[in-house]
């Protein structure tokens, strides 16, 4: 049984050499743009959305160089959702993937400029990608813009991220965090896992288990991202910690406190693992990719 480190390790190993081809240097000095973009997203992230499309896609049979473009423009969009992130006018960070982030690296200006690029680019070559059937790809294209978006994807997500605030009921408080994190990380989380049931062609069946199968990781995903903030090692996550207390974010863990956030997420893998284990044998690199969720270092 081979570890999910290493699978992950030869997985990117892979998958970062193919990303590498999609930014060639063009003539001219818009060129910096590009070199940020290709700094941002070729910097050692985990690669664990592209992954999960591609596992999941397998669960019917569809290979990695099928489910390569819509991995491919995921990261790209995530890999923009982290640049915007980082700006000083939202989490004001300097550390990103154990490097200086984008801003810091070039400017503000070209990070912003290098966010928009990797966004649209994301849906050009999506768009481009003539190995996926056209209704296919614009499926994909359907699902991964409402994803990313205002009306309750991640860019929601992010928004209520910087101006959410407890309002002192607790059931109004538990559904602001829920769907904070379901729309900021879950929803990008999600869409991994349902390009892969819309590129196998999933029943509704089939489909719905691996959409709770991804709500799941993606609410345990964020509670340990937030965790790792609080007690992580900066060395091994690669981005500077302490900030959702500084910054009075409002997460499950500063809600609830670390042990009851920690035993929410415990619970929600232990969930995942029993709905994608319906999958049998060929669920087993998802069903250790959900302990690996909970049981990361970084
Ligand atoms: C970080 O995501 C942003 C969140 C949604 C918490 P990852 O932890 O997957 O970041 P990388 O891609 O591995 O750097
Ligand atoms: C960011 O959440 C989620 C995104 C949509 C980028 P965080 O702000 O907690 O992510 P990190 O900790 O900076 O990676
Ligand atoms: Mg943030
Ligand atoms: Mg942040
Ligand atoms: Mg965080």
């Amino acid at each position: 049984m081979t570890d999910i480190t290493e699978i992950l390790r030869s997985f990117s190993a892979q998958f970062n050499q193919n990303l590498q081809l999609c930014f060639p240097s063009v003539d001219g000095a818009e060129n910096r743009v590009i070199e940020a973009m290709k700094y941002s997203v070729m910097n050692g992230g985990k690669r664990l959305r592209p992954y999960l499309v591609c596992e999941c896609a397998s669960l019917f049979g569809v290979d990695y160089q099928t489910a390569f473009p819509a991995a491919a423009s995921l990261e790209m969009l995530h890999s923009y959702s982290l640049i915007h992130d980082d700006l000083p006018a939202m989490d004001n960070d300097d550390l990103r993937r154990g490097k200086p982030t984008c801003h810091k690296q070039f400017d503000e200006a070209t990070a912003i400029l290098a966010g928009d690029g990797l966004l649209t680019y994301a849906f050009e070559y999506l768009a481009n990608s003539l190995e996926i059937k056209p209704e296919m790809r614009l499926a994909l294209i359907q699902l991964l813009s409402s994803a990313a978006g205002a009306f309750g994807g991640m860019v929601a997500g992010q928004t209520l991220d910087l101006y959410a605030a407890p309002t002192g009921s607790k059931t109004a408080d538990e559904a602001i965090i829920t769907r904070l994190e379901e729309m900021k990380t879950g929803r990008l989380l999600r869409y991994a896992c349902e390009a892969g049931a819309v590129l196998g062609q999933a029943s509704p069946q089939e489909r719905q288990i691996i959409v709770s199968y991804s709500r799941k990781i993606g609410q345990a995903f964020q509670i340990t991202d937030d965790i790792l903030d609080r007690e992580g090692d900066q060395n091994l996550v690669g981005k500077t910690l302490h900030k959702d207390d500084s910054q009075n974010k409002f997460t499950f863990v500063s809600y609830y406190g670390i042990e009851p956030a920690r035993q929410k997420a415990i619970q929600l893998i232990n969930e995942a693992i029993a709905e994608i284990s319906a999958f049998g044998e060929k669920s087993a690199n998802l069903q250790k990719l959900a302990q690996y969720i909970i049981d990361r270092n970084h």
